[in-house]
């Protein structure tokens, strides 16, 4: 089989099987998201535009949560799962939407779950889905599901004795959360040797007991995110993140630099593949183990000459992705939120996804994704509009008003048009309009899809 053609983005068509009946249960007026990224900023913005809501707090949100129109911060932790509890309840929220996959695999979904929420997000079994890569790659053998060749390893002697097995460089996973950093795709066996040596010296703690080591595929890569309430699934546009750093896709990896869609790599055919050959025999297995899993599944895929792989699953909204879908998002989105929260996404109203070019670019801290300088003033004199968005990320507001740098990705500027051209216009536009000392960005976001 070959990777799916090319085709135009307007072709993309995501539908739930069921229209929306007369009755469709009401969307919800008051959430709450938990996080703290663009991704938060992003989700608590698209939320705070729907129907029927009237409120978003975001729990502990960024320097940005306080300017986005009918939002309002929450100074509570992710890791404050009894605060958080607390806090909802006597809001009256009735959709909780929880950002980072580390509260999920905490348990923080089912804590909120216990106190009588409706949460988007799995539980800590579901979430081990994207907390443990030997599990998940275990469930994906299980179902069927395309994916690398992979050796699990739980000691140096372990994995050594794969290295002699297979010449050829490996990739090397660490099994748990590791913050985007516990892969090494090496080049030379070496390198895998380093890799592993790396890990089983303790570099990653516990996230790093055991490892993956893995085949290496090739092929260009895409984001897919199914909306699930354990049974049925509402998909998204593909997106395409930039993970490198440097122009030309050089250099470390980092959270994602700037990412659009619909990619128009996986056409509506080749996403239905997905849908086919790697989401619903995920779920199918999930729900074998006895896994209730309400909240997005997110395929990281490879599109390799034998079709579409799974790099890796996550638990949560990829991000920079979020802020790249969510304004094709249309109104019923946090009615949809909620369905899967309560399990009853059959009764959903059709998600309406617009027919546009989403583009995002990210502004970064200078070092990142190294160590970066906190604390630079942000200014910015972008006008934002229905097909521009400013989203904060890794930024902060000071007791003196003072919006400033808090993290190495710091802003993400997104834009809609009819084409990509004009929308990375548009985005690059936006960027030129926001500054803090340093502020570091790549120029060649959605290289793939815009004329040089
Ligand atoms: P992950 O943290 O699992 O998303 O991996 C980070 C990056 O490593 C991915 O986006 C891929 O570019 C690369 N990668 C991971 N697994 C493989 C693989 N089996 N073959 C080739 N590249 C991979
Ligand atoms: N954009 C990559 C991630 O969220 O993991």
């Amino acid at each position: 089989m070959t990777a799916p053609e090319t085709s135009t983005p307007t072709s993309i068509t995501t539908h739930l099987a069921t229209p929306a009946p007369e009755t469709s249960p009401p969307g919800p007026r008051r959430v709450l998201v938990i996080g703290s990224g663009g991704r938060e900023n992003a989700l608590a913005w698209a939320l705070a535009r729907c129907q029927g809501v009237e409120r978003v707090w975001v729990a502990p949100g960024n320097g940005g949560s306080d300017e986005l129109p009918g939002c309002e911060p929450l100074a509570l932790v992710e890791t404050d799962g009894a605060g958080l509890l607390a806090a909802a309840l006597e809001r009256r929220i009735d959709l909780v939407v929880v950002g980072p996959e580390g509260p999920l695999a905490d348990g923080l979904a089912d804590q909120l779950r216990a106190g009588g929420l409706a949460v988007f997000g799995p539980g800590a079994d579901g979430a081990r889905l994207e907390a443990s890569k030997q599990w998940a790659k275990a469930l994906m053998l299980e179902a069927g599901v395309p994916t690398a060749l992979h050796w699990p390893a739980t000691s140096l002697e372990q994995a050594l004795a794969v290295l002699n097995q297979h010449p050829e460089p490996l990739v090397v996973k660490v099994d748990g959360l590791a913050a985007g950093k516990g892969v090494t795709v090496a080049e030379t066996q070496a390198e895998t040797l380093a890799a592993v040596e790396e890990v089983f010296a303790g570099r990653f703690g516990a996230a790093g007991a055991s490892l993956v080591l893995e085949e290496r595929m090739n092929g260009p890569e895409v984001s897919v995110f199914a909306l699930t309430d354990g049974q049925g699934m509402v998909l998204l546009p593909p997106a395409q993140d930039h993970k490198r750093i440097g122009e030309g896709d050089t250099g470390p990896n980092t959270g994602g630099m700037g990412a659009y869609a619909p990619a128009p790599l996986l056409d509506a055919a080749g996403l239905e593949l997905v849908r086919r050959t790697v989401l619903e025999p995920t779920l199918a297995a999930l729900r074998a183990r006895g896994i209730d899993y309400r909240g997005v599944i997110y395929a990281g895929l490879m599109l390799t000459a034998d079709g579409p792989s799974v790099i890796e699953f996550n638990c949560r909204f990829g991000d920079p992705e979020c802020e790249t879908l969510m304004p094709l998002l249309g109104p019923e989105l946090a009615a949809v939120l909620l369905a899967c929260a309560r399990g009853d996404l059959s009764q959903a109203p059709d998600l309406t996804i617009a027919p546009s070019c989403s583009a995002c670019v990210i502004a970064a801290a200078a070092g990142y994704p190294g160590e970066v300088n906190r604390g630079e003033a942000i200014s910015s004199t972008l006008e934002t509009s229905e097909r521009l968005q400013l989203f904060h990320a890794g930024s902060r507001r000071d007791a003196d008003g003072v919006c400033r740098t808090a993290g190495g990705r710091v802003l993400a500027v997104v834009a809609q048009a009819d084409d990509f051209d004009a929308a990375f216009a548009a985005a690059y536009g936006g960027l030129g309009q926001v500054h803090f000392e340093g502020l570091t960005y790549r120029r060649d976001i959605g290289h793939q899809v815009r004329r040089p």
